[in-house]
């Protein structure tokens, strides 16, 4: 694969971590991570397409110093898939040029660290990986992902990870018949982060400036003429919030918290 890139950390005496693509013989551990981990049971297809790499990018952690001498056996995953910048829920986010064109961004689509191994900056390095392999792609602009409100572990290392969170969406997941509330992070590549530069941002409020002018000014002029007038609705301009929302419906009677 051409994303294939290892890395050897030693992190204690006794773990030996590497990073490697996914591969099939990962397929039952792959399975049973996910399982384990998540709220959502993913079709069998996810699992065969991460394996195969078919549409989707991955990376996997294995110890090499595994005591059950299982040293080739998953201990962390990240799964991501391209998609077009355009089609995506965050094109108000990126710049306009960055959403018209044919640029791509890489979403994560699971992360995930088997319990034994975490806060040993496994996961920080998967999502290295990523950016590393995003940053290798000419027409990407951006790694973005979603994260349940209440996961702090995630939330905390993502900032670490120079994502930023852009905006909270309300009831976004449905578990267990319950509503939960997401934060959307970015990790803007070179070119796509959205306008913030102090220029854009006059020239952001002044567009606020004139439209609020203008509206002002139709509201005088019909309080005036005491005639009902008929405006063209307001468009919400400059102001970042995503055309769409994909909510993810969470099966009931799943197992744990963190999505
Ligand atoms: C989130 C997860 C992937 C992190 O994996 P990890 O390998 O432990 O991550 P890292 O070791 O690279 O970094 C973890 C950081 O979070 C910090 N952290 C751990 N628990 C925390 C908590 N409850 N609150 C805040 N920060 C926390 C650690 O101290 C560490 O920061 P540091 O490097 O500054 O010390 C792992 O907890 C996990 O697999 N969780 C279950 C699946 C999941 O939630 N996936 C994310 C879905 S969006």
């Amino acid at each position: 694969m051409p994303f294939f890139s290892m890395l050897n950390l030693k992190f204690s005496h006794n773990a030996h971590i590497q990073f490697r693509p996914i591969r099939p013989s990962d397929l039952e551990v792959l399975e049973k991570l996910h399982g384990d981990m998540f709220p959502i049971r993913y079709e069998s297809e996810f699992f065969q397409n991460v394996v195969n790499g078919r549409d989707i990018i991955s990376w996997g952690a294995v110890d090499c110093n595994q005591p059950n001498g299982q040293d080739d056996e998953l201990i962390g995953f990240v799964t991501a898939r391209i998609v077009l910048a355009k089609d995506s829920e965050i094109e108000d986010f990126l710049r306009n040029d960055s959403a018209r064109s044919n640029h791509t961004l890489v979403y994560i689509l699971t992360l995930g660290v088997a319990e034994g191994y975490r806060n040993l900056g496994i996961a920080s390095s998967l999502i290295h990986e990523v950016i590393k392999y995003a940053s290798t792609i000419p027409t990407c602009r951006a790694v973005y992902l979603h994260v349940i409100s209440y996961n702090n572990p995630a939330i905390y290392l993502y900032k670490k990870m120079s994502f930023q969170c852009i905006r909270r969406l309300p009831a976004f997941y449905f578990i267990n018949s319950q509503h939960y509330d997401a934060y959307l992070f970015i990790y803007y590549m070179s070119g796509g982060r959205s306008p913030c530069s102090p220029i854009e941002l006059i020239a952001l409020l002044v567009t606020y400036a004139k439209s609020g002018f203008k509206k002002a000014a139709a509201k005088l002029w019909r309080n005036e003429s005491r005639k009902p007038l008929k405006l063209p609705k307001c468009k919400e301009s400059g102001c970042l919030l995503p055309a769409k929302q994909n909510k993810r419906m969470l099966p009931e009677g799943s197992r744990s918290q963190f999505v």
